[in-house]
């Protein structure tokens, strides 16, 4: 697809990305190398991160992959040292690491719910916290990833839903004791998105899952990985540099709507899983 941007909006940053392995962050990490940025890709899987990057050398980017599991800030402070080293200060950092599985409350362990807080919502504050002290002084644009179950409770979502929320709060805490250093801090909020292991999960049934949930949105279609990456660039760019604390939702406008059908989609799913077993 053409790009719609200017190009090399991103010449020369350093821009780090947690959870790049893959899905949306993987397609927001080629899209700042397109821009010219170096991209640190961390992630949990290091054969994944540097799969990422090797791809985007091989189109002629500039990337290299790094592994840290989100929940131990101290692996993260190690990757965020042997980034800086390679790439110089951070200039872009993207939150993006997740976790995701659809478990109504009652069925999900302490330490099933416990275990999506810390990847999505601890994770972000590690990540965020981890380069605080590596930004580039004036102008550093930290971006997380958040979902649409941030402002929509969903049946068999409650611990997305919650972590998402803190995201939120996290992001828009973090705009006003950053803001006057020059720091931006936002956060992107999709619903479902075409091509991403999330939505895999979130569509267990196929086809029948996909027409259920689609029915829920507005648009009548889920977003690609590219529109949600041209968000990013929008929103870490010169074109954004007056939003802060903002949460941009890109959901073809689902988070108007009630999420009962989606809900009711997943609870049906388990259902029909267990009665299967
Ligand atoms: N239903 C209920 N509980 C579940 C579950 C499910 N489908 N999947 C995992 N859990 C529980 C486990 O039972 C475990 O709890 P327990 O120790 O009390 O049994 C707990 O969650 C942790 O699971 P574990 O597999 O040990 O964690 P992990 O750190 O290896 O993996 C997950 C984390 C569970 C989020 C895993 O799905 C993952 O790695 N996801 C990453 C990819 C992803 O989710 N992408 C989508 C992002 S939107």
């Amino acid at each position: 697809m053409k790009d719609i941007f200017a190009p090399n909006l991103l010449q020369g940053k350093h821009a780090f990305i947690t959870g790049a392995g893959s899905g949306i962050n993987k397609r927001i990490a080629e899209k700042f190398a397109e821009h010219g940025a170096h991209v640190s890709i961390v992630g949990r899987n290091i054969e994944k991160s540097v799969g990422a990057a090797a791809d985007i050398v091989a189109t002629g980017g500039s990337a290299k992959g790094f592994s840290a599991d989100v929940r131990s800030f101290e692996a993260l402070s190690m990757a965020v040292t042997a980034a800086c080293t390679e790439f110089g200060p951070i200039d872009i950092c993207i939150a993006g690491a997740a976790g995701n599985f659809v478990a109504e409350a009652k069925d999900m362990s302490a330490n099933g719910f416990r275990t999506v807080i810390e990847i999505d919502l601890l994770g972000t504050y590690n990540t965020f916290r981890s380069v605080y002290s590596n930004l580039r002084s004036v102008g550093a644009d930290l971006l997380a990833i958040s979902a649409v179950q941030s402002v929509m409770p969903t049946a068999a979502q409650a611990h997305v839903c919650a972590a998402k929320a803190g995201v939120d709060m996290l992001v828009r805490t973090l705009s006003i004791e950053w803001g006057a250093q020059g720091i931006r801090c936002n956060a992107i909020a999709p619903g479902p998105v075409e091509d991403t292991e999330g939505m895999k999960r979130l569509a267990p049934e196929g086809q029948s899952s996909w027409d259920r949930l689609l029915a829920g949105i507005p648009l009548v279609r889920a977003a690609s990985r590219d529109e949600v990456a041209d968000l990013a660039l929008f929103l870490v760019s010169g074109a954004s540099r007056y939003i802060n604390g903002t949460v941009v939702a890109i959901d073809g406008g689902q988070s108007n709507t009630g999420s009962l059908p989606m809900g009711n989609m997943l609870v049906d799913s388990l259902r029909r899983d267990k009665a299967g077993a």
